[in-house]
């Protein structure tokens, strides 16, 4: 038996997925994964080379590129073989386009075919995304979804933005995130959905410090069920 633990957090764009995840992984001294990064590695991929519009070129990207994650003193690094690429996965373009690869089936199954591997190892992970909880890891030993009101998520994403110097208008961070929630939620292929074991979390009025204590509550509980001694 594993004597590591795999946690899965899902939820829409701003629901606070991405600070928690990565703060309970450094509190467990467990890997951290974020699933959209690779979504949106593949969209920038296909926004340089200009194939966006060709969903054979997109899934050859998915299969082929060499995406890597690495997670250290709390940031995320996305690499393409040895290029650096993280300063350019959330920029507006990347934003606009992501949803559109990520409902593309065989960008999905070439993704979601790393990302099991990367759960395969016998080590502790935290990963989180939009289908980790229903087809990722669907057997994960805590299973968490976020959500946070409309209002709240855009005001999380202009924050994000003021901190890179970008200005955005607050509607028009808000038309992005309707538009990616919609369209997350109602593609064919594994959409965004709660999955029925999931624990749901509203963090519209919740410290980021009383979210991820929430969610290392459910930690504590999913290894005193499997037996395993965790330190926080
Ligand atoms: O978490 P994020 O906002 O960085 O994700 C970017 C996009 O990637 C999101 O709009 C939908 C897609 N995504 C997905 O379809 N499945 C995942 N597991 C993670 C992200």
């Amino acid at each position: 038996m594993s004597q590591k633990l795999i946690v899965a957090i899902d939820g829409p764009a701003g629901s606070g997925k991405s600070t928690s995840a990565q703060l309970v992984a450094q509190r467990l001294g467990y890997v951290y994964i974020d699933s959209g990064a690779m979504y949106r590695a593949v969209t920038f991929l296909a926004l340089k080379e200009n194939l966006l519009d060709n969903e054979k070129a997109l899934t050859t990207i998915a299969n082929n590129a060499d995406i890597q994650l690495d997670f250290i003193n709390g940031e995320t690094t996305v690499k393409i073989g040895k290029e650096d690429i993280t300063d350019e996965l959330r920029t507006i373009e990347v934003n606009q386009k992501v949803s559109d690869v990520s409902k593309i089936e065989g960008v999905r199954k070439a993704l979601v075919k790393k990302q099991k591997e990367m759960g395969k190892q016998n080590r502790g992970i935290v990963m989180e995304g939009r289908d980790i909880t229903t087809v990722v890891f669907p057997d994960a030993d805590v299973k968490i979804f976020l959500t946070a009101s409309i209002d709240e998520r855009a005001k999380r994403r202009a924050v994000e933005y003021e901190k890179k110097g970008t200005t955005v208008s607050l509607d028009e961070i808000k038309k992005n995130i309707q538009s990616r929630d919609n369209l997350d939620s109602t593609r064919s292929v594994s959409p965004l959905t709660k999955a029925p074991d999931a624990i749901e979390i509203d963090t519209s009025k919740v410290s980021i410090e009383e979210q991820v204590n929430l969610i290392l509550e459910q930690v504590k509980i999913a290894a005193d069920r499997k037996g395993i001694k965790i330190k926080i």
